[in-house]
């Protein structure tokens, strides 16, 4: 996820149980024109293996190339983002906005898998709106332009982050027996209990955790408790609160004190620990209002502990 799936951030999921982590998408044209601030996103270490970097872009011939340059970086899998559905990106062609031009977003996978030797996974929606419902037959044709795995979000382009995905269309394409890849489900999955739902209504090979990790990052620790049939983990209140901390440091040491409290404020404002907390709005407005770690800290040491699940 943009400007959440950092390398430290990564490395934390990675900690507490994700099976798979996935870099930010990448703009294509930014990797070929060896912008500075583009390559430093595809920096993957040993530790958080396995891991995918995440491309995105328009033209085939620009897509190889920077396909090439992202194996060189050395992650696991080499992912294309078709699934973007931003006006910046899918306004002008690239990411979901593909969904509208089929023939050029299997160009562009066949064009990326002849390019690499690693494995390229695709990411997609369900289709531009509902009326074109399209992951059914989409899904095929990608298999046979060269993608290992098929991610689905199940949205499409015009229900942008709204509404609530319908993992039907991802059971129907798992059911189709000329697939063989790998479908991975995704949206909508916060908790254990509706991981083991996506998993029970699609039986999808594997799910994908997004939005439900930012601020929540022992959210993939939940789920793999619930999915092998155990009680999820009930951890104290200062464990939560120094996976918060860490976070921020992480982040201040990566970016310097002011970048890295502005960088991390996303995931402050989804922290579950302020949920039920008498003051809660002032609580919040201060957090995200702190300038310095010191201030921060203090902040965040005075939150008491909630009696709601976190
Ligand atoms: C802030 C933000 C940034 C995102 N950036 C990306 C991205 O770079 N690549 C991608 O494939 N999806 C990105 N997404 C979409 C998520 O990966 C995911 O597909 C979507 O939010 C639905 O899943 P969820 O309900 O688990 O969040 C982003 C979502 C958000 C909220």
């Amino acid at each position: 996820m943009e400007d959440v799936t950092d390398q430290a951030f990564r490395l934390m999921c990675r900690k507490f149980g994700s099976a798979l982590v996935y870099t930010e998408f990448v703009s294509a044209d930014a990797i070929v024109r060896s912008i500075r601030s583009t390559l430093s996103k595809m920096t993957v270490s040993d530790e958080e293996r396995p891991v995918a970097i995440q491309i995105y872009g328009k033209e085939p011939e620009v897509m190889a190339e920077a396909a090439q340059i992202t194996e060189a970086a050395g992650p696991d899998i080499i992912d294309i983002n078709f699934g973007c559905p931003v006006k910046r990106v899918a306004g002008k062609g690239a990411g979901a906005g593909l969904l509208l031009d089929v023939p050029r977003m299997l160009a562009i996978t066949r064009a990326v898998t002849d390019a690499v030797q690693l494995p390229v996974t695709v990411k997609t929606r369900l289709g531009w709106d509902a009326d074109h419902i399209i992951i059914e037959e989409l899904a095929e044709q990608l298999q046979d332009a060269g993608a290992q795995a098929l991610t689905i979000h199940g949205r499409t382009r015009k229900q942008m982050y709204k509404g609530s995905a319908d993992w039907a269309p991802i059971a129907r394409v798992k059911a189709n027996p000329r697939l063989h890849i790998p479908i991975i489900a995704n949206g909508d999955i916060t908790d254990g209990d509706t991981a083991l739902r996506c998993y029970e209504q699609t039986h999808a090979d594997a799910i994908m955790i997004g939005r439900g990790a930012i601020g929540r990052p022992w959210v993939f620790e939940e789920v793999s408790a619930v999915l092998q049939g155990k009680e999820p983990p009930r951890h104290d209140h200062e464990w939560y609160l120094d996976v918060l901390k860490q976070q921020v440091d992480d982040s201040i040491a990566r970016s310097g004190e002011q970048r890295g409290i502005w960088h991390i404020r996303r995931h402050l404002a989804a922290t579950p620990l302020l949920k039920g907390i008498p003051d809660f709005r002032q609580q919040r407005v201060a957090i995200l209002r702190a300038e310095t770690r010191e201030e921060l800290f203090e902040l965040l040491d005075s939150v008491p502990p909630t009696s709601e699940k976190v």
